[in-house]
């Protein structure tokens, strides 16, 4: 008997793919032929998808007009995000060349949220100071103090899927959560989230932590201003977008102690750095060398995702986005 699932397979051409996106797609692709390039996807790659009627790619890959109009002119009618965010997408260009986009609009909001708290702990707690330490045999506490979390004022900025997890989870620890978001939401503000203006916010908080995305009003909302409203010694955890933060007056705010930890899994210039191994290499980015230079600074490499739940999610959404497409169906995640 024919497989009706036949005629639903689709060629995928996969863009910026690493051994765990086989991995996790591989494990739930039952019919769709992928094709995976290690490239990200840009102005010099966009070939790569020639005979593919959708692709895949991640936050990092750059869907600028040209790429659009480029895989309009290869036949490409879906581009499939394995992402939340699409910043990345020029979306009036996709939606004129009549290129439906799709995401993954919540896979894991638990392991962002819970990432964020690892690097608001580790920097406190220094950790991984101490980790390095011990095994070398220093027992030394010598500045590894931290202080407790527990009645801390937390200032959460986007109070969506993750920003709504992490207020959860600092409530849990006995911290007093303030929120900013375009719109309160009632069910946070019963569990004891204060809703209340950006300003204020940036004023009363011990520790910030960003979970709104990338758009024209929240690019640089961590600024040289917004800085200088900040309590002294401020814990400034950005788990969103890079260029939330406007890294030259990140670095000024870290100089003059105004900004006393800084947390980053995401960082505005990160396409030409993360996800890579470049130990070999000589990193040519002096804003990410002089930010690794300071103690205070902890930056992961875009990972907040990266959990089983989250990969397996991810894939499995993904591919059930491109059958919705094949099929003629509505798309419950699309963007445009
Ligand atoms: P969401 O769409 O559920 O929530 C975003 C919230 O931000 C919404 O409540 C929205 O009203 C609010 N918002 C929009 N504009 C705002 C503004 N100007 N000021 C304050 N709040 C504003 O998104 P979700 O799933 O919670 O994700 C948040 C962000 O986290 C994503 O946009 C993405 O950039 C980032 N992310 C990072 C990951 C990582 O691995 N580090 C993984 C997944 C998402």
């Amino acid at each position: 008997m024919k497989n009706p699932r036949y005629l639903w397979r689709m060629k995928i051409a996969f863009f910026s793919t690493k051994i765990y996106d086989r991995e996790f797609f591989d494990r739930y692709n039952t019919h769709h032929e992928i094709i995976y390039f290690e490239a990200p996807l840009n102005e010099h790659t966009v070939t790569l998808a020639n005979g593919c009627k959708a692709i895949c790619a991640f936050v990092n890959d750059k869907i600028t007009l040209p790429v659009v109009t480029a895989l309009k002119s290869n036949g490409v009618e879906l581009i499939a995000l394995r992402s939340a965010g699409f910043n990345n997408v020029d979306i009036a260009a996709a939606k004129a060349n009549g290129i439906a986009v799709v995401r993954v609009p919540a896979y894991s909001p638990h392991a962002v949220a819970e990432h964020a708290l690892a690097l608001i702990l580790t920097l406190n707690r220094k950790t991984h100071k101490a980790y390095n330490r011990v095994r070398e045999g220093n027992f030394s506490l010598d500045r590894l103090t931290g202080f407790d979390l527990f009645g801390k004022t937390v200032g959460v900025i986007g109070t969506g899927k993750i920003g709504q997890v992490f207020c959860k989870i600092m409530l849990g620890l006995g911290c007093k959560v303030l929120a900013f978001d375009v719109i309160a939401n009632k069910d946070m503000e019963a569990t004891g989230v204060e809703y209340l203006p950006l300003l204020t916010i940036f004023q009363q908080a011990d520790i910030i932590s960003l979970h709104c995305p990338l758009t024209e009003q929240t690019k640089h909302i961590i600024n040289a201003n917004s800085i200088a409203m900040m309590k002294q010694g401020v814990m400034l955890i950005n788990t969103s977008r890079g260029a939330l933060v406007n890294t030259a007056a990140a670095i000024e705010g870290l100089k003059t102690g105004r900004i006393g930890y800084l947390g980053l899994d995401v960082y505005e210039q990160e396409e030409k750095l993360f996800f890579n191994d470049l130990s070999e290499n000589i990193i040519q980015d002096d804003d990410i060398m002089r930010l690794l230079s300071f103690p205070n600074v902890l930056i992961t490499s875009h990972q907040g995702f990266f959990t089983q739940e989250a990969l397996a999610e991810i894939a499995k959404t993904t591919l059930s986005n491109v059958d919705e497409f094949e099929a003629g169906k509505t798309l419950k995640n699309i963007v445009v």
